[in-house]
């Protein structure tokens, strides 16, 4: 069986991006990374060049605008030829020629259970709100801001001292385990369908 190609697109530390490297580097993995995309210069991008693997920085201040960004990261995606696109902690909202290219093919995953805390600053949201559980949902990005089908969930109990950091460090921690075995899964499924 061949292997499910996957692109990842990251715009931070890039633990998420490393534990599928890691993960896809088992015997009987059902996926491969085979290329790293980022909006800006990510620390995690080093994670990708370490292991051999390509990598494209495509920032939104080298575009006229917003549409411009869509379609040249699009494009780059393109270019690599998966078929399937995980945004491990892409903190852009992508637009409808990354969806329209990848339908039903494009994960991310989120450090809150939605549908509760979407956005940009879950983990602190959370907190804010005095939440007592929240956790990492790994879902299909859709064109809403994190509205998409979930696909997995998991929970992560908040302690009385948790600081923002803290928290998302435990969350990171259920994150690195729960988004491989869904990329897994889902790749296993794409390889299966004749
Ligand atoms: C992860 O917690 C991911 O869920 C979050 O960014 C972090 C990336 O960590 N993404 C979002 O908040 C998207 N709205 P990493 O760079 O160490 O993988």
């Amino acid at each position: 069986m061949s292997r499910t190609r996957v692109t990842v697109l990251i715009s931070g530390t890039g633990s998420n991006l490393a534990a599928l490297l890691a993960d896809s580097r088992r015997p009987d993995a059902a996926y491969e990374v085979v290329a790293v995309v980022a909006d800006v210069d990510a620390p995690g991008l080093e994670h990708a060049r370490r292991a051999g693997l390509p990598t494209a920085v495509v920032r939104l201040t080298d575009h006229p605008d917003r549409a411009a960004w869509d379609r040249a990261l699009a494009a780059e995606v393109a270019r690599h030829d998966p078929q399937l696109v995980v945004l491990a902690g892409f903190m852009r909202l992508v637009g409808a020629p990354l969806l329209e290219a990848h339908p039903g093919r494009l994960l991310n995953t989120h450090p809150a259970l939605l549908p509760s805390f979407p956005g940009a600053h879950a983990v602190r949201d959370a907190l804010a709100h005095g939440v007592k559980v929240t956790g990492a949902t790994v879902i299909e990005v859709d064109a809403g801001v994190d509205t998409g089908r979930i696909l997995a969930q998991r929970a992560v109990e908040v302690a009385e001292d948790d600081t923002e950091e803290s928290l998302h460090e435990r969350i990171k921690q259920v994150e690195r385990e729960l988004l491989p075995a869904t990329v897994d899964t889902l790749a296993r499924r794409l390889g299966a369908t004749p």
